[in-house]
């Protein structure tokens, strides 16, 4: 039986790169994409497709894909600095785990690929131009529909004690990606998730605290309360 209080369960389902190679078993994976389909979509299209990748020829081709990917990341990164909020020690046991998930991608025993569909709207040709303008600035909202199944994901892989986490990288390699999945033309893959036991154990998630990132009113009139 999964863990259920769900506040212990987003307290705790902070991201874990380092997985063993143990099988997840099918009846737990359908329990996780069942938790994945409750969540919202907009006009609840639920135009979404979840490949789950047990083949280890399929996880080596798209860990390969990863590792490549990881190139592309680590020079975006090393033009970057240290975010503030994290200490240095931190920062290195995260570039730590980083890069052992983009060796290591294709052992984890599961690789789910969360996918949506086009919007219904896409390429629709009889719309008024005042609406077509408008979807048209509305495109960075594309994942919209596919992001909250993904933490969904997220909170039922703690709680069944699996580890994952949400990666994106792969997707500098779509066209690749697409290719390995079979993935017809109108399906687009929004994450790749490796998911299995954690080597380690699950540990507090730590973020800002909820008055500097959060507002009363209008922007800059900071939240008064601090749990
Ligand atoms: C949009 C998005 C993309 C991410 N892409 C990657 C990725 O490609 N590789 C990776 O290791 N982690 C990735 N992450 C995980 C974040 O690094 C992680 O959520 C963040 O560092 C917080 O860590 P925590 O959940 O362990 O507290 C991504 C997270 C999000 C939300």
């Amino acid at each position: 039986m999964p863990e259920t209080d769900l506040f212990e369960i987003m307290y705790s389902a902070g991201s874990i790169r380092r997985l063993r190679s143990d099988p997840v078993p099918d009846e737990i994976i359908t329990k996780i994409l069942d938790a994945a389909i409750r969540a919202p979509s907009g006009s609840n299209a639920q135009s979404w497709v979840f490949i789950v990748v047990k083949d280890p020829q399929t996880r080596k081709q798209l860990g390969a894909v990863y590792r490549k990917a990881s190139d592309i990341l680590m020079k975006l990164y090393a033009g970057a600095a240290r975010p503030s909020h994290i200490d240095e020690n931190k920062y290195q046991r995260f570039m730590g785990a980083v890069t052992h998930l983009f060796e290591h991608m294709g052992d984890a025993p599961v690789l789910l690929v969360p996918c949506l569909r086009a919007s219904m709207w896409t390429g629709a040709s009889n719309l008024p131009p005042e609406v077509k303008t408008r979807i048209a600035g509305a495109a960075r909202l594309a994942g919209s529909s596919i992001y909250p199944a993904v933490q969904n994901i997220i909170l039922a892989c703690r709680a069944f004690g699996l580890g994952t986490v949400l990666t994106t990288i792969h997707a500098f390699f779509e066209e690749e990606v697409r290719e390995i999945l079979k993935l017809p033309a109108d399906l687009q893959t929004f994450a790749l998730m490796p998911i299995g036991y954690p080597q380690g154990h699950h540990y507090p998630v730590k973020r800002k605290p909820v008055n500097q990132v959060a507002c009363l009113d209008h922007y800059g009139n900071q939240w008064p309360h601090n749990m």
